[in-house]
Formats: C-alpha cells, structure tokens, sequence
C-alpha cells in the first residue's frame, strides 16, 4: 500500500524559497529542497489497483495553467507546520483541489476534509509560528500536477512521484459546420 498525494511540485521555485528561509528565524525542522511542494490533495492509503483507477479518472481532468503568489506565512498548531502560501488564490487551484480529492473518495480515498488551504510546508515540529517581515513574494507558474507516494526508509521521507498530468484547458469543441 502506497500513501499517496496530489500536488503542485515546486521544481525551480524550490531553490529559491530555501535560500529565503536560510537568512530566516525559520522555526522547527526545515523540509529539504526536493521535498517541498504544494499538496492539492491528502489521499491517505492505496493499492495498486486504487491507484490505476485513480489515475485513469485523473486522465479525464482538465485544469489551465495558473499562477499562485505565496505572500504570506502560516503556521498550523496541531500538525506544529510552518509553511508560505497565498493569501488570495485562482479559482482554478479550488476547483482542481476540490476535483481531485472527489477523484480520490470515488476510490475510496482520502481523510474526509473538506476545507483546502493551500500552503508549501517550509517546516515541521515548528512550536511556535514564523514570525517573517518582509512577508515572502514569490511567484508559482504551475504547468502540471502530479500524483506522488512517500516513501520512508533508512535515509529519510521522499517523495515519488507516480504519475504527472500537464495544466491544460479543456480542448475548444470542434466547429463540424466549417
Ligand atoms: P503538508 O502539505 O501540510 O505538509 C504528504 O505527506 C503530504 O500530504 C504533505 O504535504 C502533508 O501536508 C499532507 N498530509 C500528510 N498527512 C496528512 C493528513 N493526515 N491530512 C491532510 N494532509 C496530510
């Protein structure tokens, strides 16, 4: 069983917020470079076969491209996450959000929640907030989403990728007239 997630990657952006957080009092225990990315949706546990549905029901998603500021920063109490995200954001990452934590529940996906908030965790185990001024500004250019698992072994948490769809608007309806 592979714990499995959507999410936005962050590929050149990465680099980036990781040199803003190093000249930071960044709280708790810095995420690495190649794991930060913006989770779209939290699935939780699946099989081979879950994950062959999930994908095929993915396959017939459609999204355009869009672009995310992450100009603030957040800190969640319970799960002790320090994080940056927006604080305003497209419609289309709600509805992409929402579309595929439903692909995940007709699975039999997923933790329930309904409520998206989007955000890049910068850390865990963070006790106390970040306290950041200037507030952070950079610039999300999304192109695609993927479908990741994390894998936990001898060398820490990463994440896999499974499979990755491009941000494309759903193709015009083809005038039969012309
Ligand atoms: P995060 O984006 O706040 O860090 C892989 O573990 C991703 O799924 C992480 O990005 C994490 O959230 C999210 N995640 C892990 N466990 C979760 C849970 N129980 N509920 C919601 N999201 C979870």
């Amino acid at each position: 069983m592979a714990k499995l997630f959507f999410a936005l990657p962050l590929t050149t952006l990465a680099p980036h917020i990781v040199a803003w957080r190093t000249h930071r009092p960044w709280p708790g225990e810095w995420v690495s470079e190649q794991n930060l990315h913006l989770t779209l949706a939290f699935l939780g546990h699946g099989d081979e076969a879950t994950c062959a549905a999930l994908i095929a029901r993915v396959n017939q998603q459609h999204c355009p491209p869009f672009s995310v500021q992450l100009n603030e920063v957040g800190w969640f109490n319970r799960a002790q996450a320090a994080w940056i995200g927006p604080s305003q954001w497209p419609n289309s990452l709600q509805v992409l959000a929402k579309a595929l934590r439903q692909h995940g529940e007709k699975c039999g996906l997923g933790n329930g929640e309904r409520h998206y908030r989007p955000h890049v965790t910068l850390s865990r185990k963070a006790a106390t907030p970040p306290t950041i001024a200037p507030a952070p500004n950079f610039t999300l250019h999304c192109q695609q989403f993927g479908l990741y698992q994390t894998i936990v072994n001898e060398l820490g948490v990463h994440y896999q990728a499974i499979a990755s769809w491009p941000l494309r608007p759903r193709r015009p309806i083809k005038d039969e007239s012309q």
